[in-house]
């Protein structure tokens, strides 16, 4: 019965995952034609924002994680996370074959809004940096998890750096459903430190 009740689960979340790549693959078709270079860089893009976004949602779902895929937490968050660095590297490099020059790599430190359009280059470093504080948190102590944090900003950045310059974002509903995406980060912070603060009470007593 708690098996079937989990396979159901399991059924609904892949389909909810299916649905989201659909959604993805629509937004892109639905934006401006391109070459197949730009094309190429706005799918890394896309489908890299989607799986950290799904990195950062596993680590909501802990315990879940283990019940619906018979694998602990981080084995799931391993393969999103790494699916999200590969993606979100392809990209920028795609724009930088591009493009001809690695000066895309480089954040824009001139204005605030430079700074947010181009959000993607500080974006790529943050992840980078947060990833590496995983790796190494055995070394690094109780401080890791305050980098692991970084991803948050990652991806607040990145959404409005695809708000700012992404192609796919210039209809209305795309923005909307940006904005909703995005909000999911916020939402899995909230949560994180919902459970910790329920946590910390339950011990108190
Ligand atoms: C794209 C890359 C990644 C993203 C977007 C991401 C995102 C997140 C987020 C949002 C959390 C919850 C943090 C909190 O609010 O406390 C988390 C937790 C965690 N992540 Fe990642 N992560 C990434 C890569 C990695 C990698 C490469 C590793 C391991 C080598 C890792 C290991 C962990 C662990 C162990 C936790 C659990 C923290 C806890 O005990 O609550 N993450 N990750
Ligand atoms: C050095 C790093 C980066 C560079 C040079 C870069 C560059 C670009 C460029 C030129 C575009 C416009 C593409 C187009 O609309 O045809 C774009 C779009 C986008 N970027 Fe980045 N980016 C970088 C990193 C990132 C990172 C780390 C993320 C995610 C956290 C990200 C997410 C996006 C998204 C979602 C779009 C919108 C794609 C679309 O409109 O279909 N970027 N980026």
């Amino acid at each position: 019965m708690k098996a079937g009740s989990s396979r159901d689960k399991r059924v609904y979340l892949l389909a909810a995952a299916g649905l989201a790549v659909i959604l993805v693959l629509v937004v892109l078709v639905a934006g401006p034609p391109g070459r197949a270079v730009d094309w190429a860089i706005r799918a890394a893009a896309l489908l890299g924002y989607l799986a950290a976004l799904a990195a950062s949602l596993s680590s909501a779902f802990m315990r879940q994680m283990l019940h619906l895929f018979g694998m602990p937490f981080l084995k799931v968050h391993h393969y999103m996370s790494i699916a999200a660095l590969v993606l979100l590297t392809v990209h920028p490099l795609l724009v930088m074959l591009d493009m001809g020059s690695p000066a895309v790599l480089i954040p824009v430190l001139s204005s605030v809004s430079g700074f947010l359009q181009m959000g993607g280059r500080p974006a790529w470093y943050l992840l980078v940096v947060a990833a590496l504080a995983a790796l190494l948190r055995g070394r690094l102590g109780r401080g890791w998890r305050a980098l692991h944090w970084l991803t948050y900003v990652a991806l607040l950045l990145g959404a409005a750096h695809a708000m700012l310059i992404g192609s796919s974002f210039r209809a209305v509903p795309a923005r909307v459903l940006l904005v909703l995406v995005a909000s999911l980060a916020l939402f899995v912070f909230a949560r994180k430190r919902l459970d910790a603060r329920r946590r910390r009470s339950r011990a108190a007593h």
